[in-house]
């Protein structure tokens, strides 16, 4: 039995905790992606983040496994891992395509997934870390039969299909609620992620709920500034106090 001290100190322990940043490529221009991973990478990125999108489940379409496997000697030579976010309908149909290609890390949302237990069997199996996340929309209860299997956890903090939408203000509370069935459940080395509308001036709120990797599409890749002056911007804006 953890005293409340001690309780209060784990909550709170992953503002101390290095926050993790994970470029999300979507916002990358194409034509020189591995030169703006490679980038990235050397600007300290933790993770590179792979926002893969069918046009079914989300209207869009985005990456698929060669774009990933191209990518990969890349992130392999620096160590840096290859979270990749699938947004797609039936996403057991690739999970070994996208393991092959050098994933390690793949999240399917509970949205798309009717045997979500055997689907993040079938990614342990590959080999690679799983994760699962949910829509805006979608409670976190329906998170509470998985989360001891997952590896992450992603939240969704605007609706998936798009770079550079504004951050729902909602997704805060719903980190926080996450956070803390997490820490009741033992579960502190579950990863906790956040997706979508994430700035510096939001970063530290993000993080003050208790989110530990912070993906990051248009404001590492859009603004006018270089790659390594929008991640230490983050960061910073992530060590600030909510
Ligand atoms: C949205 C994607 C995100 C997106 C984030 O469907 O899952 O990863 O690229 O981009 P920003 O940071 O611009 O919201
Ligand atoms: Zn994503």
């Amino acid at each position: 039995m953890m005293n409340g001290l001690v309780l209060q100190a784990f909550r709170t322990g992953v503002k101390f905790m290095q926050v993790k940043i994970a470029p999300s490529i979507l916002s990358s221009n194409f034509a020189r992606i591995g030169e703006q991973v490679q980038a990235a990478i050397e600007a300290g990125a933790d993770y590179i983040h792979v926002d893969v999108m069918d046009g079914h489940f989300v209207p869009n379409l985005t990456i698929g496994p060669p774009i990933v496997a191209a990518i990969h000697p890349i992130a392999q030579a620096a160590g840096i891992p290859l979270d990749v976010h699938l947004m797609i309908e039936k996403p057991e149909r690739l999970i070994p395509a996208f393991a092959e290609a050098g994933a390690s890390h793949l999240t399917v949302h509970v949205e798309t997934c009717p045997h979500l237990h055997r689907t993040i069997q079938h990614i342990h199996e590959q080999g690679v870390k799983a994760g699962v996340t949910l829509n805006p929309a979608t409670p976190l209860v329906t998170l509470e039969e998985i989360l001891s299997d997952v590896d992450l956890v992603l939240v969704m903090s605007v609706n998936p299909g798009f770079g550079g939408q504004e951050y729902i203000p909602a997704s805060t509370d719903k980190i926080a609620r996450l956070r803390r069935m997490l820490d009741q459940r033992g579960l502190a080395h579950v990863e906790l992620e956040v997706d979508g509308g994430i700035k510096p001036d939001n970063a530290a709120e993000v993080v003050g709920a208790g989110a530990n990797v912070l993906v990051a599409g248009s404001a590492i890749f859009n603004p006018h500034g270089s790659i390594a002056e929008n991640i230490a911007a983050l960061r910073a804006g992530a060590s600030r106090e909510a």
